[in-house]
């Protein structure tokens, strides 16, 4: 396909928002799509009447996702569900701020948009024609003028030479739903490929790969440093910064908060727990993934033991009590042996009224089993409930 550039007239952009939004009232009146498409005008529209139908379902979705940002701003399906979090978003424009960046796979522009509040000039390269118009519409809304939006293929011969006076290229690649391993031969466009078509622009190329990857796994195609982000305690990105944009082989960062942590922290020996301390910590998720967790302890400066029998979540013990955005502090109220009468017994005990349960059952059973143990009790705690070897342990969160 030829590279184009997306130019949109101020008109056209008036005229296809204006249909987006009386498609978003009709929806929310409970118009069936065939009545919603149907009121829609096709002439002289830039997007045709189901476009418009898919945009106007998609804002509405996109509230979760974006806030009240997403009354603004247009999606198509696939777009919006592989769009950036805001959040994510805006942490790496931050770390990626530059004069000139490229992301040859910009989707509907979810990440694209937050390049444009911290570049000088931002390129988005998308190969979904429908896609490019929708990532140049969203760049009007937001009257972004620093973003050119190329229509093409980020692997073809002439999208290299239209942005090649960027500092830094960024490709977020499109990934097969339902793979079982994740590799980096199934991403589109392919990372391998991008870095053989701009390594000659710069040697500051970053990705977004799939976070489920190793980072043994992903060294054995690509060198960098890979950067897993937390968002809200779940593992949610794998960032690979190349060339001058590492700083270290491996580090996890926590959004919000940017609390970070690397392989240059001075790891310290964990050893397994012989008893349970007073406190239990919950470890995230990102950095059990990154193999940080040695290097977390260090930084934080924990005496802490790690808790074997929990296949799902990584556990730590201590009597030593600190604050960390990678891990969840919880107080330890009691510690029984693991069968039903005994924790009930312990409940009633601690004044429990409602247990959490945490630790591996199959999730068809959670609640059968949270109701067998919460059948009776009066108190007014909220208390969390681990199972630890032949151990139930009794915790409370802490801030
Ligand atoms: C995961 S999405 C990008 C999402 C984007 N970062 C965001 O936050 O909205 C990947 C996009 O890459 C596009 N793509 C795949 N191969 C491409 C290629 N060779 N050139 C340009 N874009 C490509 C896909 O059409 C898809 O829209």
């Amino acid at each position: 396909m030829r590279a184009v550039q997306v130019k949109i007239e101020e008109t056209d952009f008036r005229k296809v928002e204006k249909a987006v939004s009386k498609a978003v009232a009709l929806i929310r009146k409970g118009l069936p799509k065939e009545r919603v498409v149907r009121s829609i005008k096709a002439k002289g529209l830039i997007l045709s009447p189901d476009d418009v139908y898919e945009v106007a379902r998609c804002r509405i979705k996109a509230r979760e996702k974006f806030g009240e940002l997403a009354d603004n701003l247009f999606f198509d399906e696939e777009g919006l569900r592989y769009s950036t979090p805001k959040v994510v978003a805006e942490y790496r424009a931050k770390r990626l701020k530059c004069d000139v960046i490229a992301d040859v796979s910009c989707g509907v522009g979810g990440q694209l948009l937050f390049f444009a509040t911290h570049c000088k000039k931002v390129y988005g390269v998308e190969i979904n024609p429908k896609r490019a118009i929708i990532a140049a519409l969203n760049a009007m809304a937001l009257e972004l003028n620093n973003i050119e939006i190329i229509a093409g293929d980020a692997l073809g011969e002439e999208v290299p030479v239209l942005v090649r006076d960027a500092d830094i290229i960024f490709s977020d690649p499109a990934r097969p739903p339902g793979e079982e391993i994740r590799t980096i031969d199934s991403l589109e466009p392919n990372p391998l490929r991008i870095v053989e078509k701009y390594s000659h622009t710069t040697d500051r190329i970053a990705f977004e790969l799939p976070p489920q990857m190793p980072p043994g796994r992903v060294d054995r195609w690509l060198k960098g440093e890979k950067e897993y982000t937390s968002l809200n305690f779940k593992l949610n990105r794998l960032a690979l910064y190349m060339g001058g944009l590492a700083d270290c082989d491996v580090s996890a960062i926590s959004l919000p908060s940017e609390e970070r942590v690397t392989s240059e922290d001075e790891a310290v020996e964990i050893d397994v727990a012989s008893r349970i301390g007073s406190f239990i910590y919950e470890v995230d998720p990102a950095v059990v993934k990154a193999g940080l967790v040695a290097n977390l302890i260090g930084k934080i400066g924990l005496q802490a033991e790690i808790v074997k029998g929990d296949k799902r979540r990584t556990l730590l013990t201590s009597d030593g009590e600190v604050k960390s955005a990678f891990l969840r502090r919880y107080k330890v109220v009691d510690v029984v042996s693991f069968g039903v009468e005994p924790i009930r017994k312990a409940l009633r005990k601690a004044g429990a009224g409602k247990v959490t349960l945490r630790f591996s059952l199959p999730p068809s059973e959670y609640w059968s089993v949270r109701k067998k143990l919460e059948n009776g009790l009066e108190g007014d705690r909220w208390v969390y409930l681990f199972r630890i070897g032949d151990s139930a342990v009794i915790a409370e969160p802490t801030c």
